[in-house]
């Protein structure tokens, strides 16, 4: 078979990282013969260096015509400290986000039995964790209206917006999540304050009858936070709103050592997209030196949404097979301190030989 892959790597340790999951993509393709055709596109920064957009509608187009696409990072330290800039390269994603549907973000958080040493976490405590976080990605404050400042720049709001459609194809996902996995839900809201919250256990609670093979549970977000890190076991299929998931899935990515390791999946109404839950690492840009895990592991993923399991799944135990023989980029160890070149062409290889 042969599929489009829209691939936009962005800025800081982007495109780096995004060559290692190309490397590792190719030689699935030749084992298993399948072509992938990478069609190259810009977002992020470079894109407002290039075409003065962050998400530029050709990138849209190409995002629309692939059959999924694969995301580096985006981010710019130059924009940091600008709160006036006009445009930010942040607005690229959200902007591709919200063209393509993305309503949903998953973010599977699982150990790797080789780095449970890594977790700042006891060992009894992390040893066979094994959850997703559901991130609704499309609503919530992150695009409600009103936002901005009043007239006289004194005061700047923004706005928390839930209708009960958005909230139940996001629970509907994640009732059917949970039905594929342990059959457990953690609803993660602040109910006892926010309204928006109250609608969505209002509607997860009426929607529970059409699972009653799903144990489901509401945790306010604090809480929710704490035990987190106290008891990561505890939890299968976690959901909840825009930022309360971004806030919790980078907790929850610290639980198995490294950042660099975890991908995501953003899925709704358009192409899927595949990308590394971490960010640009603008210090690290151009160094060779970053973790290509995180998005090789996305790739995976990215065929899952193909049903290619079986090449899903080599590049997996690829990646397993590096770890456990300790060829990993600094911030894994720093005695072996592989660059991220040489971690892509060790996992394509391993890809290739077994
Ligand atoms: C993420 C990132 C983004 C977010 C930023 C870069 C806008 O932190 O994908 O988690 O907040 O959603
Ligand atoms: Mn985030």
């Amino acid at each position: 078979m042969q599929y489009k892959i829209a691939t936009l790597p962005g800025d800081g340790i982007g495109p780096e990282i995004v060559d290692q999951a190309i490397k590792v993509l190719k030689a699935i393709g030749e084992k298993y013969g399948h072509s992938f055709d990478f069609q190259f596109a810009l977002t992020g920064a470079a894109a407002i260096d290039k075409v003065g957009e962050p998400y530029p509608d050709a990138t849209h187009e190409i995002c629309m015509a692939a059959d999924a696409v694969l995301f580096g990072a985006i981010g710019d330290p130059k924009y940091d400290n600008d709160p006036k800039a006009k445009v930010r390269p942040e607005q690229g994603l959200l902007g591709m986000r919200k063209k393509l549907g993305l309503y949903a973000n998953i973010r599977p958080v699982a150990t790797f039995p080789s780095l449970i040493d890594k977790s700042p976490l006891k060992n009894d405590r992390v040893e066979g964790a094994d959850f997703v976080v559901v991130r609704e990605l499309t609503g919530g404050i992150y695009f409600g209206q009103p936002r901005g400042r009043t007239e006289d720049q004194k005061t700047a709001f923004d706005t928390c917006v839930y209708s009960v459609d958005e909230i139940e194809r996001i629970l509907k996902l994640a009732f059917e999540y949970a039905g594929k996995r342990n059959k457990r839900l953690t609803v993660v809201d602040k109910a006892n304050v926010l309204a928006s919250s109250r609608l969505w256990r209002e509607v997860s609670q009426r929607m529970e009858k059409d699972y009653p093979e799903i144990t489901v549970d509401y945790m306010f977000v604090d809480n929710a936070a704490m035990q987190l890190i106290q008891w990561p076991k505890k939890f299968d299929v976690m959901v909840t709103e825009n930022m309360f998931g971004d806030i919790l899935s980078d907790e929850a990515s610290v639980i198995t050592g490294s950042l660099g390791l975890l991908p995501s999946a953003s899925v709704g109404l358009h192409t899927s997209v595949f990308e590394p839950i971490h960010g640009s690492y603008p210090q690290a840009a151009g160094k060779n030196i970053a973790n290509p895990v995180a998005t090789i592991l996305s790739a995976a993923m990215l065929l899952e949404s193909f049903n290619l399991l079986d090449e899903a799944r080599k590049i997996k135990d690829a990646v397993n097979a590096s770890l456990d023989a300790n060829f990993v980029t600094e911030d894994i160890s720093k005695e072996a301190s592989k660059s991220t070149s040489e971690v892509g062409d060790w996992v394509a290889d391993w890809v290739k030989k077994n």
